[in-house]
């Protein structure tokens, strides 16, 4: 598996130094309140785990599944989220964590749905940004990394659902992909 892998971009130390630096963030933004953590599957699992870790204040934790590659490595431009939102979101304060942020379709799609709900306050939280690749005008309040313009696995990501329990983030090998 990491034969495949071309180079490490963001390393297993650098991930948990900034995961834990977000999740401090976090605890000065939302003390004294509590939260709405909704992940966005399947990619933020590793990040929500350890994220979640290190949030001290009072949480409740909710996903979502969204898709919009299917076996691919561009966007097919359509978002399918896979089911209607069955818990309160009304009136609390939802924080949507998500593994990247690329075109921001994904994100653009899943925020409108989520606020049709009446949060009382509604932010984004992204291990990583590639505002490169941006197609909708979206920008994370919380971000763990700015990417290069390479499609990278690990910590969570995936090509073809396979590479997600790589510890650290890596570009693959075009051959790969292509
Ligand atoms: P967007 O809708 O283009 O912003 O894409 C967001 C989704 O595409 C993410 O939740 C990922 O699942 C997937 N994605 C985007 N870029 C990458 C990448 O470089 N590697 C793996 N998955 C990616
Ligand atoms: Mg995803």
């Amino acid at each position: 598996m990491k034969n495949d892998i071309k180079e490490i971009i963001f390393t297993e130390e650098m991930i948990q130094k900034r995961v834990k630096e977000l999740g401090e963030e976090l605890n000065k933004e939302y003390a004294g309140k509590s939260l709405l953590l909704i992940g966005v599957l399947k990619g933020c699992f590793i990040f929500f785990a350890d994220l979640a870790r290190h949030i001290d204040v009072d949480c409740e934790i909710r996903f979502l599944t969204a898709s919009s590659y299917g076996f691919s490595s561009v966007s097919s431009g359509k978002v399918n989220i896979e089911k209607d939102i069955d818990f309160d979101v009304e009136g609390k304060n939802v924080l949507i964590i998500e593994d990247i942020l690329d075109s921001g379709i994904t994100l653009t799609a899943l925020r409108a749905f989520v606020a049709k709900h009446k949060p009382a306050s509604l932010k984004l939280c992204t291990l990583l940004d590639k505002p490169d690749r941006r197609q909708l005008p979206i920008t994370a309040e919380y971000t763990g990394f700015v990417c290069p313009n390479e499609f990278v696995v690990g910590y969570g990501l995936d090509y073809g659902e396979r590479y997600r329990n790589l510890p650290f983030v890596g570009s693959l090998k075009p051959e790969i992909y292509s």
